[in-house]
């Protein structure tokens, strides 16, 4: 990554600190220190090598492992989210704790100076190439508590209201998707005349929860809802979704079903990732549809909303021997695929 070659050429000794929201890159995961993230994918890979890597709902204590040397914080797409992480990285780590900010010219990487004066924290630049620019600062107290990223908003669908919890970083923020719209407006008429939803779906996953729309939707209809994410703040936005409306449910991270061996649903309901990956065959949405066959029981039912130019067709055809179109608005597309 272009970020990390611009460390890479630093003299600064990085041993024993924290790469904070960093991209997949070998010449991190191959160094020194550790990773904080969100992400589950990221950590599994600096795991699978031995590295360490926290989610930062579990990361190592400073009181009882003491601070890091210093800190990088690659400067994420969304503003909001950066902002979140340093003042995450303030109210955690000692003051004057170096902190290291990277990211791309494009990427809006020259707002943190703004950013960081507001705060009252000094900057300087340190480098720049690569289209990419590095700053430094050292950490300090600010009088804002980073929980007050939280938000909650109320979506609307017809006379229903769901209150949904959001964070800088997960997807819906502050919106209902139109995907997601389509997809809810569709279930009730898939299921057979008569029939509650809850006692058809009975156990339902929800694969990709970002803010628990889909969780909290279902779990109000009496399915016995888990909802998986990667992202370790859509997993704490879908628990927050479901306390909010007095819902019950099970939210745990998981790269599409790594955290789910061995379980079979009556239903997956899913608004997945969408990845322009060049290998898409590996990309989350196609091994969602690969490997949902073996996650269902017989007779369980695969519901999906999709851009309609995305390839899933193919995909449903290949695991499931075939699917049905439920609604296609040209945008979007609802499809069904039954276990046999
Ligand atoms: C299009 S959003 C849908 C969010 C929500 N269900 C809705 O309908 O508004 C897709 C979600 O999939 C999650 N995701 C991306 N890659 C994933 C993966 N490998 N495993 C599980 N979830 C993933 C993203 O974090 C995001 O929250």
């Amino acid at each position: 990554m272009p970020t990390c070659q611009l460390l890479a050429r630093q003299d600064a000794d990085y041993r024993g600190w924290w790469w904070v929201a960093p991209p997949r890159d070998p010449w991190l995961e191959a160094g020194e220190g550790t990773a904080i993230s969100a992400d589950l994918a990221l950590r599994a890979a600096w795991r699978a090598v031995g590295r360490p890597a926290h989610s930062p709902f579990d990361a190592p204590s400073v009181s009882d492992h003491g601070a890091p040397g210093g800190a990088v914080l690659f400067w994420p797409k969304s503003h909001a989210l950066g902002e979140w992480w340093l003042l995450w990285l303030c109210a955690i780590l000692p003051e004057g704790t170096p902190l290291q900010l990277v990211g791309e010219n494009q990427g809006g990487i020259k707002r943190v100076l703004k950013v960081l004066a507001a705060l009252g924290l000094g900057s300087r630049k340190l480098d720049s190439a690569r289209r990419c620019s590095l700053f430094e600062t050292r950490l300090g107290r600010t009088a804002i508590d980073p929980d007050a990223a939280w938000t909650t908003f109320a979506a609307e669908l017809g006379e229903e209201r769901i209150a949904l919890a959001s964070h800088p970083g997960v997807f819906g923020h502050g919106k209902l998707d139109d995907g997601t719209r389509l997809l809810l407006e569709t279930l009730p008429d898939a299921l057979p005349a008569g029939e509650r939803l809850g006692d058809v779906l009975g156990d339902v996953l929800d694969m990709g929860c970002g803010d628990g729309i889909l969780a909290a939707w279902l779990a109000r209809r009496g399915a016995r809802v888990t909802a998986v994410d990667v992202n370790a703040f859509a997993v704490e936005a879908t628990r927050r979704t479901l306390a909010a409306n007095g819902l019950a449910g099970e939210a745990v991270e998981s790269d599409v079903y790594s955290a789910l061996a061995g379980r079979t649903f009556d239903a997956i309901v899913s608004n997945p990732p969408f990845h322009q990956e060049r290998a898409i065959d590996y990309g989350p949405a196609a091994r969602l549809i690969l490997d949902a066959p073996a996650h269902l029981k017989p007779g369980g039912q695969l519901l999906l909303v999709a851009n309609a130019f995305l390839p899933y067709p193919d995909r449903l055809e290949r695991a499931f021997g075939g699917f049905e179109l439920l609604a296609d608005d040209r945008r979007f597309r609802v499809y069904r695929a039954v276990k046999r």
